[in-house]
């Protein structure tokens, strides 16, 4: 059971719920800094104070919506605790976590870039020094302990200045201030080799973290329409400054079975999967296509697109793919509730958040994007969130994460061998425990390293390895050879 040698393996995170730090060394607020902690049965708030003096907030859903009504002035309410302000404390860590990841045997490293950090309110002319020299010394540090750094230059989040301003990605000016900030990055950061332009991108409709205040379906196709050619535009420039750098978006697939073999289900299925491959089409094979037209249709829906949008779009594709994958869902003609599309499935167990754990769905969506696609596949994220019960020395015996690892490993290793998937390599979901993105606890942990800290933000925050990661420091030493 060996892997091959040149595939990487790490641990990934967003700066929101990693990194902390707000306000240190003049980074401004970014949305997501406006989004209190929720639990598992109370959802997270945005939260702002109206025009007329009044407080409000509003729900958020999964996490990910981060639109502040019309009229609103984004707010912070003194009671309330914001997870994303001191996260778990990267920000002061950051030389103790990578050797803590290198010490396992490691050799890549996924994290995103808090833009406010370096373009504080997303428009200077020049990056905010303290800002951009934190990354740098991330990069040194990643290197100097034999990791390659995968970057995401925007995981969901924006300044929050960009959104109150222009609302977000509805403008084009918001392109504009994102390539600022990618030449930054691609010039300082230039021995960085795998960037990530945008995370999650077909979520981006479902959900509301675009910063355009007004949510319609046709403002959020507009938004997606700009994040597109954000991202060529992104890559044009990439490839000019490091042309030895290779550039992907991620994209969440959850893959979805047919509930049943009634046709009604399969169609449901087809129309599932074009919702959800429509980002990767248009991103990879470089146009819209035909079935979005008739989507647009139906729904009154016109992009507006500028000369050369369509040029831009079709000439700077994507280098390889790359997924977050946790679980798999099942379509349906009769629902077409998402969240309980997970639960309909009797053949898996579900984790305590209703998350379905399938093995096979990874060895599914790698096969399908290779398969559609034939780039490179990047996995770059997947993990079990589940409520470890530390002993008194906050030593946490993971057995279950060790076997959803073990059975998910697995399952690589056949679409390496027996589907012929070109896999780049694998980074793990929060390697060390981080905030959940949905619930905004604590509690909900996916790492190989405890961290010490509750839902409020109560604790140490010191480090401590759990039993997955020695499983983890066998498994890479040994290329697999301990897999059951
Ligand atoms: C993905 C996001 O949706 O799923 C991450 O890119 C998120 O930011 C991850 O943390 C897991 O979700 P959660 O809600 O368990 O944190």
């Amino acid at each position: 059971m060996k892997f091959p040698d040149d595939l990487l393996w790490g641990s990934a995170s967003a700066d929101m719920q990693y990194e902390g730090g707000f306000g240190e060394g003049g980074r401004l607020p970014t949305t997501h800094d406006y989004i209190t902690a929720g639990n598992h049965n109370t959802s997270r708030k945005l939260t702002y104070k109206m025009l007329n003096g009044n407080y409000g907030s509003a729900s958020v859903r999964l996490g990910k919506d981060a639109t502040f009504p019309e009229q609103a002035i984004p707010t912070l309410m003194p009671d309330e605790y914001y997870p994303s302000h001191q996260a778990v404390d990267f920000y002061h860590r950051y030389k103790e976590d990578i050797k803590l990841l290198a010490d396992m045997g490691l050799n890549c490293m996924r994290f995103s870039i808090c833009w406010s950090r370096v373009f504080p309110t997303g428009e200077e002319d020049t990056p905010n020094e303290e800002g951009i020299k934190f990354y740098e010394n991330v990069v040194d540090e990643c290197f100097k302990n034999g990791i390659q750094p995968l970057i995401t230059i925007c995981h969901d989040e924006l300044p929050v200045a960009l959104a109150e301003k222009y609302g977000g990605w509805l403008s084009r000016r918001t392109i504009d201030c994102y390539l600022k900030l990618c030449r930054v990055l691609f010039e300082r950061l230039h021995k960085v080799k795998y960037w990530l332009t945008f995370n999650e991108v077909n979520l981006l409709t479902g959900y509301s973290r675009l910063g355009a205040k007004k949510d319609s379906l046709q403002n959020k196709y507009q938004c997606v329409h700009h994040i597109f050619l954000a991202s060529s535009l992104a890559i044009k420039l990439g490839r000019e400054i490091i042309p030895n750098a290779m550039f992907g978006a991620m994209f969440a697939m959850s893959p979805a079975y047919p509930e049943t073999c009634n046709p009604e289900d399969i169609w449901a299925w087809v129309e599932q999967g074009r919702t959800n491959f429509f980002y990767s089409d248009v991103m990879i094979r470089g146009y819209y296509p035909s079935y979005q037209d008739f989507y647009f249709d139906e729904n009154n829906i016109c992009i507006d697109m500028e000369k050369d949008d369509a040029e831009i779009i079709g000439k700077y594709n994507l280098d390889y793919i790359s997924f977050s994958c946790y679980r798999s869902t099942t379509a349906s003609a009769g629902n077409k509730n998402y969240a309980e599309s997970m639960l309909r499935n009797p053949y898996l167990e579900k984790t305590p958040w209703g998350w379905a754990i399938d093995p096979i769905s990874l060895r599914f969506a790698c096969t399908q994007a290779w398969d559609r696609y034939q780039v490179p596949v990047f996995i770059v994220e997947n993990g079990l969130g589940f409520e470890d019960e530390p002993d008194e020395n906050l030593y946490v015996q993971d057995d279950y994460r060790i076997k959803y690892l073990n059975d998910h490993f697995k399952e690589i290793k056949k679409a390496v061998e027996e589907d012929g998937v070109n896999i780049l390599g694998y980074t793990m979901w929060g390697g060390i425990d981080l905030v959940s993105l949905s619930t905004g606890e604590m509690k909900k942990r996916y790492g190989w390293i405890y961290v010490d800290m509750d839902d409020m933000g109560n604790g140490t925050k010191n480090r401590i390895p759990k039993k997955s990661y020695y499983w983890m420091k066998d498994f890479l030493a040994l290329k697999g050879g301990n897999l059951a």
